[in-house]
């Protein structure tokens, strides 16, 4: 079966229809439309460079790494908050459908990911140049601290509530990277995506910059199996500071 996104974006479809079928109220009134999630996501693990199991319970407070979800060329952001996130945040993605957050995992659930894609016009994490990071003080946009900040346009974010816009343009929270932690290995597995109408503009967006980096074919891929999770200034060369 493939899995390139096309495909995937033809099931999407569908499930949008049937969802927004079965949302219908009994006075003909449509009801709410929930955020897409992406449908069969790889269950990927978490690896070093070397290869090896990222333990999270080695992760230290305010750690970050990247790595690549749910597709080899979509980059996503793992913190490891130094506080208890919230639970039950209620929020929508960019397409105003509504989702829960899920929260974190492992140790106090606090180890929480994101795409590295601001929904605002959507910069992102690149190897050459990363445009969002964590950053643990203020910054030049706002006086959050603790937050993933879009040196773009100062899109602000906290991630310890879902990524909900706390300062700057942005319209929606960063999509969110669903976790699973196995509290037998310690390891972390990405398990799937939350907004995902973000991925398809971003494909859009990059697609002739996409196909060059990460291939014809590979590009569109998901990221099965391990996928490394790497220090931002280990990921891309400029880790831009604002
Ligand atoms: S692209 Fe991130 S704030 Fe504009």
């Amino acid at each position: 079966m493939t899995h390139d996104l096309d495909r995937r974006l033809f099931l999407k479809a569908c499930a949008r229809t049937a969802i927004a079928t079965a949302a219908l109220g009994v006075a003909g009134r449509p009801g709410p439309v929930f955020a897409d999630i992406l449908d069969n996501p790889p269950r990927s693990r978490l690896v070093d460079a070397d290869g090896a199991p990222i333990r999270a319970s080695a992760l230290e407070d305010n750690q970050t790494l990247i790595f690549n979800y749910p597709y080899k060329a979509t980059p996503a952001l793992l913190i490891r908050l130094d506080r208890d996130p919230a639970e039950g945040v209620s929020t929508r993605d960019t397409e105003g459908h509504e989702y829960v957050w899920p929260g974190g995992v492992g140790p106090g659930n606090r180890i929480v990911a994101y795409a590295g894609i601001c929904p605002h016009a959507l910069s992102y994490i690149a190897h050459d140049t990363a445009f969002l990071h964590y950053a643990t003080g203020p910054t030049s946009f706002s006086d959050h601290d603790h937050v993933i900040v879009c040196c773009a346009h100062g899109s602000v974010y906290d991630p310890a509530e879902g990524a909900r816009v706390v300062a700057g343009p942005a319209p929606a929270p960063l999509a969110a990277i669903t976790l699973e932690h196995d509290p037998q290995t310690d390891e972390i597995y990405a398990t799937g995506a939350i907004g995902t109408e973000l991925f398809v503009r971003f494909y859009k967006a990059y697609k002739r910059e996409l196909r060059k980096e990460y291939g014809r074919k590979a590009y569109k891929k998901l990221a099965e199996g391990d996928v490394v999770a790497l220090a931002p200034e280990a990921y891309s060369e400029d880790v831009l500071d604002c």
